[in-house]
């Protein structure tokens, strides 16, 4: 099992999300692994200190201060006697407390003390979310190297729809296993940058020309990239799936911003142009919404928008020492690719076939080939966060190669 004989120390804040920490320790426990939770004051009014200790089969550690736990078990041991810290559902106030290093409870103080990587769910209401207190935490807390998973966007117990919701507990439980994976850290040291999702390209302020990439693979790429060691920058399109853990993610509407924001972003040792570009931009988009008229319907006039891989692949300052491209194609996917190959200047392709019905776009498998100047490898059918990881021996393997003396 995959958290098998790993302990995980579950800190349960307080919010409605909190039943699903129950969940969440269940999950945890079919996969192998054992939790000893510590449940916040807030959190002791949303589940029982009964119902979690008869989940996880320990003794549940609560805000109070007690002696018997400091005698059984001091909060410094509590915290580092685990393989990971969890905070779910971590609420604005614990998020809060994390960025700016309170300890003034047990859960504050075991996070403040602990030795080990911790993994944040956020679960809280979407204005609350979208605050710039709440923003600014996160990212102190993210250049900190808290990892984070979700939020996702949805209908809130609040009655409110945007991001806030706690992610699945079989997210989280995936996050954890990402988290503790044993990784033969084959990038550590270098920086990998990697662009996802879609491109939205106005038409006028609320009509936009977008495609059907969900980011998926682009960010499983970026998150095998960072379980690897890498430092790794993610410029994506809009996507509604979370945030790989332990990466910086640069969001982005247009295809002219990823360019500026990829730019920004070097110098990177290895970059993979994963994000599906719109090819054209509206040539100039209205600033006002276009309005139906009698006159029939707006002709709108297209404008190439800039190559992203091209332009970093033509650079002679700055240039990655190993550039990757993708392809999807609905037809001759491997002739397509080498003739992009040679055009975009790159060291690689990934083609894959998005036509009919093969369920890439958006989907969770991925059939790819790999295009290089003398060869092409097709590799079975597999899920993108498998593609990710061996896409990412791959470019180790290359990157090592080639930055050879
Ligand atoms: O030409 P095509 O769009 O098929 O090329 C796909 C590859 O080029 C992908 O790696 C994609 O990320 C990249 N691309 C880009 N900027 C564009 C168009 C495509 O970086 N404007």
């Amino acid at each position: 099992m995959s958290l098998s004989g790993k302990n995980v120390l579950l800190i349960i804040g307080g919010g409605i999300a909190a039943y699903k920490a129950l969940e969440l320790i269940r999950e945890i426990s079919k996969r192998g692994g054992s939790v000893r939770a510590i449940l916040t004051k807030a959190g002791a009014e949303f589940v029982t200190p009964l119902s979690v200790a008869s989940l996880s089969g320990e003794k549940v550690f609560t805000d109070l201060f007690s002696l018997t736990d400091e005698a059984e078990m001091g909060h410094i041991e509590l915290s580092r006697s685990a393989d990971l810290v969890v905070v779910a559902p971590a609420t604005a106030d614990l998020l809060a407390k994390m960025a700016h290093g309170l300890a003034n409870d047990l859960a504050s103080t075991a996070l403040l003390a602990t030795d080990k990587r911790v993994l944040v769910a956020p679960a809280m209401n979407v204005r609350m979310w979208q605050h710039g207190a709440t923003q600014r935490n996160i990212a102190t807390l993210k250049s900190d190297n808290i990892l984070f998973v979700g939020p996702d966007d949805g209908t809130m117990a609040c009655g409110e729809f945007g991001p806030g919701r706690m992610a699945e507990p079989p997210a989280i439980a995936d996050a954890i296993e990402a988290a503790l994976a044993p990784s033969s850290r084959l990038l550590e040291g270098r920086h990998v940058l990697v662009t996802s999702g879609p491109t939205h390209e106005p038409i006028d302020p609320v009509r936009y020309i977008a495609n059907r990439s969900s980011g998926k693979q682009g960010h499983a790429i970026a998150a095998a990239a960072a379980r690897a060691g890498a430092k790794v920058t993610l410029v994506s399109g809009p996507v509604s799936i979370p945030d790989p853990p332990g990466v910086q993610v640069i969001r982005v509407e247009e295809a002219a911003q990823m360019l500026q924001a990829v730019e920004k972003a070097l110098p990177a040792d290895i970059a993979v142009f994963c994000a599906a570009v719109a090819d054209w931009r509206i040539a100039s988009h209205s600033e006002d919404k276009l309005k139906k008229t009698d006159a029939g319907p707006p002709a709108l006039l297209l404008t190439p928008n800039p190559d992203i891989l091209s332009t970093i692949a033509h650079r002679t300052a700055d240039r990655p020492s190993l550039i990757v491209g993708f392809a999807a194609e609905t037809s001759n996917v491997i002739d397509y690719a080498r003739a992009k190959l040679d055009k975009k200047a790159c060291d690689l392709i990934v083609a894959n076939d998005v036509g009919g019905n093969s369920g890439v776009m958006g989907g969770d498998m991925n059939t790819v080939h790999i295009v290089s100047k003398d060869a092409v490898d097709s590799w079975p059918t597999l899920n993108k966060t498998d593609v990710a990881e061996r896409l990412i021996a791959l470019f180790a393997a290359k990157f090592t190669k080639k930055s050879r003396p």
